[in-house]
């Protein structure tokens, strides 16, 4: 089956352009260095948050489904160290527990067919999570969609409230329901996702939330 964004991937380099993501950005006013960490990203795209972090000393572990995806990112990030690509489905692969500093999961979730799907990925990227650490989270949510430029494709929307209900025992240090206004370089439609956007941060052993 085609994955949604691979028309969009085919026809351009550098689809989602090569700015981390909004809230990527803001993490790094929690994280006083991204050093050395490990940090995953799950349906990386071609990897603009994924070289943020490596680019700041993080050891990356990216993670696509689309083979044009990571194409695209093994061209556009060339001379960046410290990411290891790999082509996997999330839900055919298994999560090491406690194993990463920071998950990023930035436009994956509502790609998922169904939404036991989104709470099982939820729940596998909460297990990897070192005590501590974070998980950032952007998802259509099931608020308002409009899908004129993204023919053929059905994302799982769930609820804002229901997202925040899975990190109701993680400390929200973002929690936004709010558009994102957008017009994609293949097709040049302009239109607008209701998004739900999360900063979690996973209890410590010795701080709970
Ligand atoms: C909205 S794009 C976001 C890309 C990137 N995270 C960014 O913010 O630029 C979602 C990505 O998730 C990937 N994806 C969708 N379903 C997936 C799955 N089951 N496993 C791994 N990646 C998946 C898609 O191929 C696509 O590249």
């Amino acid at each position: 089956m085609p994955l949604p964004y691979d028309a969009g991937y085919a026809l351009c380099p550098c689809f989602w352009g090569r700015r981390p993501g909004r809230l990527v950005s803001e993490l790094t006013r929690l994280l006083p260095s991204w050093q050395d960490l490990s940090v995953l990203d799950l349906g990386c795209g071609e990897g603009k948050n994924a070289a943020f972090a490596a680019k700041r000393g993080a050891n990356v572990l990216a993670i696509d489904a689309s083979r044009l995806a990571l194409r695209n990112a093994v061209a556009a990030w060339p001379r960046v160290s410290n990411i290891h690509w790999q082509h996997a489905d999330i839900r055919e692969i298994e999560l090491l527990p406690n194993a990463y500093d920071v998950i990023l999961a930035y436009g994956l979730l509502h790609c998922l067919t169904s939404e036991s799907q989104v709470l099982r990925v939820v729940a596998d990227i909460q297990h990897a999570t070192i005590a501590g650490g974070f998980n950032v989270v952007c998802a259509f949510n099931s608020r308002h969609q409009d899908l004129r430029a993204h023919p053929g494709f059905v994302p799982t929307l769930l609820a804002h409230d229901d997202y925040v209900r899975l990190y109701s025992t993680w400390a929200l240090d973002h929690s936004t329901d709010t558009d994102l206004n957008e017009t994609h370089p293949h097709n040049g439609i302009p239109h607008t996702h209701s998004m739900t956007r999360l900063i979690a941060r996973k209890p410590s052993h010795d701080h709970p939330a």
